[in-house]
C-alpha cells in the first residue's frame, strides 16, 4: 500500500505515521526526519537543507526530490510505503505521481490530519523527540515516564529548534500558501481521505485504520 499523510505541522503526522505504518507493516520515510538525521550528522545533504530548516522554510525542491527517489529506490519501499513530510507543494506531488507512473504504481491513498492552529501550537511548544530512536513524546499530552529520557529506549529527549513560538507560526504559514493547495490536488484525483486528528492519540490511530481500511474495500 502506498500511502501519503498530510497536514498541518504539529498535526501528529509522525506520531501517527510510527503507529500506522507498523500496522500496515511498510516502512515509514518521513523528509522531516532524514533531513535531521543529515544536519545532526553535518552531512553535504543537512548543510543544503539547515537554514531552511531553522527559518521553517521549505527546502528547496530539487534537494528534496533527489532525496525521496533515492529513498523510494531502497529495497523495503517496493511493495509500499508510508510517506510522512512528502509531497509539500505541487511540483512535489506531480514529481511523485510522474516517478511512481514510471515504475508503474500509483499512490493508494492520501490521509489528510485535520486540527486547528491554536491546538498546533500547543502541541508543537510541548514536543519532545528521543534523540536515539525518534519516538516523540509531549510534556503534557504524553510524558515519559522519567522527565527528558525516552521510555523506549532511555535515550535523552530533545526539543526542536524549530519549534519555537515565531517560527511555528511561520510554518503554519508556508503551510497555508504552499502545502493545502495538495489537498484539491488529491481530492480532484479521488484518494484524499480527511480524519479529525483531535483526541487521545490512539483514538486518531484506530480512526485512521478504519478509514484506510473502509478506502481499500
Ligand atoms: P517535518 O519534520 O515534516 O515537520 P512538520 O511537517 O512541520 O511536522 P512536524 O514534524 O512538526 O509535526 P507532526 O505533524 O509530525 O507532529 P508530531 O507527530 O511530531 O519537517 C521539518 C522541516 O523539514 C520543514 O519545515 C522543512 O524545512 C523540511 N522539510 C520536510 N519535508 C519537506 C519537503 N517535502 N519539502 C521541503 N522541505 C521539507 O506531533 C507534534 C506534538 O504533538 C508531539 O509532541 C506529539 O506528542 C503531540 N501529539 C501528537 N498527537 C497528539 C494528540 N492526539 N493529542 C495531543 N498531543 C499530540
Amino acid at each position: 500500500m502506498r500511502v501519503v499523510l498530510v497536514g498541518p505541522p504539529g498535526a501528529g503526522k509522525g506520531t501517527q505515521a510510527q503507529f500506522i505504518a507498523s500496522n500496515l507493516a511498510i516502512p515509514k520515510i518521513s523528509t522531516g526526519d532524514i533531513f535531521r538525521y543529515n544536519v545532526s550528522a553535518g552531512t553535504e545533504l543537512g548543510q543544503q537543507a539547515k537554514a531552511f530548516m531553522d527559518r521553517g522554510d521549505l527546502v528547496p525542491d530539487e534537494v528534496t526530490i533527489a532525496m525521496v527517489s533515492d529513498r523510494l529506490l531502497e529495497d523495503d519501499a517496493q511493495a509500499g510505503f508510508l510517506l510522512d513530510g512528502f509531497p509539500r507543494n505541487v511540483p512535489q506531488a506531480e514529481t511523485l505521481r510522474k516517478l511512481l507512473a514510471e515504475w508503474d504504481a500509483r499512490l493508494d491513498i492520501v490521509l489528510e490530519l485535520v486540527v486547528d492552529d491554536d491546538e498546533v501550537v500547543r502541541r508543537l511548544s510541548g514536543r519532545r523527540t528521543c534523540r536515539r530512536c525518534g519516538r516523540i513524546w509531549h510534556i503534557l499530552f504524553e510524558p515519559p515516564t522519567r522527565p527528558g529520557l525516552c521510555d523506549d529506549c532511555g535515550g535523552e529527549l530533545f526539543q526542536r529548534d524549530d519549534d519555537r513560538e515565531e517560527t511555528i507560526r511561520h510554518r503554519l504559514d508556508v503551510y497555508q500558501k504552499q502545502t493545502q493547495p495538495l489537498i484539491s490536488f488529491y481530492a480532484d484525483e479521488g484518494i484524499l481521505l480527511g480524519i479529525d486528528a483531535t483526541g487521545p492519540v490512539e483514538e486518531i490511530t484506530e480512526r485512521a485504520m478504519s478509514a484506510l481500511r473502509r478506502f481499500m474495500r
